[in-house]
């Protein structure tokens, strides 16, 4: 018997007002592996995952959670995936502690939170929306652990954060993935994606246009960086043409 991913695109077609902006998208992640969704603005990264949590309905194809069909946000929840949108989703005006355990499946899952990431102790009673950029990607991440999450989105991960917060918060991904959460991030900074994961779709124009293993696509970097400027039909530019 085949195991089913932990996640599943399956020919999705994606958009917004029925004008489809993602095309036919195959992407698997399995538990405990972390993969990359890259491309330029506007590629459809996160109308991918506005519709992979179940936000956004699919125009056609399907997102499958365990095997298990996601036909709206209520399905996202029940089979437990987290959305760590770009802006982060937090309740700006409520405390840390508050946020965590508005999400959290039980007050062991919070004490679990502060037991492993003893820097969010100090901030328990602070309010979320007062922290600084990199504690709020923290605090955001943290929320998906605490709820215990078997599928964990992403969207501009490290946008706007210091080297070394970037780091820092690669480190607590691996360390979710590591105990069997499926992540998939969508990331600008390409060479940090490439580190951070295991696998990487490529994304222009709504269509995937490379995929592969991390350290893979890191030897092929020209071949990516031109991936970038492809139209979909076009990915076989050579080179001499990325600006
Ligand atoms: N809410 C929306 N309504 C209409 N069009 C949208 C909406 N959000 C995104 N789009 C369009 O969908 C396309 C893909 O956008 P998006 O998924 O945000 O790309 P990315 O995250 O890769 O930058 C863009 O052309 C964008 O203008
Ligand atoms: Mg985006």
């Amino acid at each position: 018997m085949t195991v089913s991913p932990a996640l599943e695109l399956d020919r999705l077609t994606a958009g917004h007002h029925k004008v489809p902006v993602v095309r036919e998208l195959g992407l698997s992640v399995a538990a405990g592996e972390i993969v990359a969704l890259l491309g330029p603005n506007g590629a459809g990264k996160s109308t991918t995952l506005d519709t992979t949590c179940g936000a956004l309905p699919p125009l056609s194809g399907q997102v499958r959670v365990s095997g298990r069909r996601i036909r709206g946000v209520r399905d996202a929840a029940r089979y437990r995936v987290a959305y760590v949108p770009q802006h982060r989703g937090l309740f700006r005006q409520l405390s840390v502690d508050e946020n965590l355990r508005l999400r959290a499946r039980s007050r062991r899952a919070v004490n679990d939170v502060y037991e492993r990431f003893d820097a969010l102790g100090a901030l328990r009673g602070r309010q979320a929306g007062l922290l600084s950029g990199g504690e709020q990607q923290l605090l955001a991440l943290l929320c998906a652990l605490a709820l215990d999450a078997k599928v964990l989105l992403i969207d501009e991960m490290t946008t706007g954060l210091a080297p070394g917060v970037v780091r820092r918060l690669a480190e607590v991904v691996k360390s979710v993935a590591s105990e069997g959460m499926a992540v998939l991030f969508v990331e600008q900074h390409v060479h940090l994606a490439l580190e951070l994961c295991d696998r990487a779709y490529v994304l222009n124009h709504g269509e995937c246009v490379l995929e592969g293993a991390g350290p893979e696509l890191r030897e092929r970097i020209g071949e990516l960086s031109a991936s970038y400027f492809a139209d979909g039909r076009d990915a076989d530019r050579s080179d001499d043409d990325v600006p």
